[in-house]
């Protein structure tokens, strides 16, 4: 017993003392900045990929989230508060542990979602929770219908490469969902890419968005905003 206890001993010590220097080591770098490589795993979001979210518990650990982002995660339909619902629980991850780690910026938001408001295990069942949960209330749209030149726009500019030819995003990938998402949302988070002020983007979507003037991100967000739920197309039998 004496010798299982000091072996278990022996082989814990050595771990303990590589993860705490891994995370010694850890300095977050944000877009932009010198360093700067996206999609670098923050020693939390790996941690949080392993887990299983627990959609129930998901649902109370949202509660403290509810005041911006809406009882059913719709969000508001002017935009200032994104619509969470049906995001892929990669991409909630990875946003949620890069805005606790500095990577994202996103000050108005920190104090709700940093330690101990929530726990690093809840953010697998807040994401787990919001990739399930559905939105009935309509999302904000453009005012006037310009969905055939953003179209073409997402088209040309290969938005559809990362984010899916129906706004779908790539769960594997961690490309967010576009599809049904707020105008006034879309608008304001491809400005922040433009400017590196989000924090987190892929360089070659920054590039892309660049080239856009203001009507060009209006007809492109107002595309993106009048398409469906991904999981209403998921619905609908491949034979229709
Ligand atoms: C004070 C209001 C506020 C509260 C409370 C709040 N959020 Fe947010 N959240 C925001 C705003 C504003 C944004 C968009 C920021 C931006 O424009 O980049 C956002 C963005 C997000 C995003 C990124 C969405 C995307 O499409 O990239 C996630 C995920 C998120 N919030 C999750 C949460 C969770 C989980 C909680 C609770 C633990 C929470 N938020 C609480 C205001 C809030
Ligand atoms: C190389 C892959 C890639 C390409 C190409 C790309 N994006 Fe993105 N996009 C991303 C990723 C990844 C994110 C989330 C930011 C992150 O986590 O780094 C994102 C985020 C966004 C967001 C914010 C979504 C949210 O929920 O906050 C918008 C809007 C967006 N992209 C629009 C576009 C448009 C328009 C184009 C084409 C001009 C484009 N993207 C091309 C990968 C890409």
């Amino acid at each position: 017993m004496k010798t299982i206890l000091s072996m278990c001993v022996a082989l814990l010590l050595p771990l303990q003392a590589t993860v705490a220097q891994a995370e010694d080591a850890y300095t977050p770098k944000v877009y932009g900045k010198k360093g700067y490589v996206w999609d670098e795993m923050t020693p939390e979001r790996v941690e949080v990929l392993k887990m299983t979210g627990d959609p129930v518990k998901g649902k109370e650990a949202f509660r403290g989230c509810r005041g911006c982002h809406k009882a059913d995660a719709a969000g508001v339909r002017e935009g200032v508060y994104p619509r969470l619902s049906g995001q892929h629980a990669s991409v909630l991850i990875k946003q949620i542990t890069e805005i606790r780690a500095g990577i994202r910026l996103n000050p108005k938001m920190l104090p709700f979602v940093e330690d101990p408001a929530i726990a690093v295990d809840e953010i697998a069942d807040i994401a787990a929770y919001l990739n399930s949960v559905e939105s009935l209330r309509e999302n904000g749209k453009g005012p006037d219908d310009m969905s055939a030149r953003g179209k073409k726009l997402y088209t040309d500019n290969k938005c559809f490469t990362c984010h899916g030819k129906n706004g779908e995003g790539d769960a594997a990938k961690a490309f967010p969902v576009l599809a049904a998402q707020h105008y006034g949302y879309l608008m304001r988070e491809m400005k922040l890419i433009e400017t590196g002020a989000r924090g987190n983007s892929h360089p070659d979507m920054v590039k892309a968005i660049a080239k856009f003037s203001q009507s060009d991100r209006e007809a492109v967000s107002d595309y993106l905003s009048r398409l469906p739920d991904y999981r209403t197309l998921n619905a609908v039998p491949a034979t229709k």
